[in-house]
């Protein structure tokens, strides 16, 4: 996998843009800056947002042509983020530390995706948020972007269990129209969610 998204990264510009995704932003805009995480956080769009309204970032992600990008994107708006090229599976978060954690279409199998969601959690400070959007099971087939096998797809079920510790506030599959570079384009169907530990 680690081959296919630095390939992916090599190809193409900014794959998924350069604009923070849209849900990404109306997230964060509501939230007071503080420490913020992003695991699989690509090329940087939601990080160099974030870091422009003045959160001190984190990204993590396993792609090193990705971390290129994202720091050059960094550059060009004057800001900083911490970028961490780590697989998720072995990545060690502290704990207790960050104010908000968002998974923007961070499509992993189901089993690791659980160990991801519980690391991610426990990396929030009490009273942190986190929030996320990823394509739904529902997606499968469409040609808007995504996972072509389910195991890379999720249910609404299967968030809230893995939220199950947390107090989650909005939880919920929609469709909606995709524009964000190459890569998603279209309508897609898709899960986003937003708890508070
Ligand atoms: C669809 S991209 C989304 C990127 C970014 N969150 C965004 O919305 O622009 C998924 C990202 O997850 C990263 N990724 C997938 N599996 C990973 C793993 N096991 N460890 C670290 N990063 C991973 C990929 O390198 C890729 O950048």
């Amino acid at each position: 996998m680690q081959e296919f998204w630095n390939q992916r990264y090599s190809l193409y510009d900014y794959g998924y843009g350069i604009k923070p995704n849209k849900f990404f932003k109306s997230q964060i805009d509501r939230l007071s800056p503080g420490k913020l995480i992003l695991p699989g956080e690509g090329e940087g769009r939601n990080a160099v947002y974030a870091a422009k309204r003045g959160w001190e970032v984190t990204a993590v992600d396993f792609s090193v042509k990705a971390q290129v990008k994202a720091n050059r994107l960094a550059v060009d708006h004057n800001v900083e983020i911490n970028y961490i090229v780590d697989n998720l599976e072995n990545a060690v978060l502290p704990e207790e530390t960050y104010n908000a954690a968002a998974l923007i279409y961070v499509q992993l199998d189901s089993q690791l995706f659980e160990t991801v969601i519980d690391k991610v959690i426990k990396s929030l400070k009490d009273g942190g948020t986190f929030f996320m959007e990823c394509y739904s099971e529902k997606q499968l087939g469409r040609r808007s972007g995504g996972p072509k096998s389910l195991n890379r797809l999720y249910s609404i079920t299967q968030i809230q269990n893995l939220l199950d510790n947390m107090n989650i506030s909005y939880l919920q599959e929609e469709e909606i129209m995709l524009q964000e570079g190459e890569f998603h384009q279209g309508k897609a169907m898709v899960i986003r969610g937003v708890a508070t530990r």
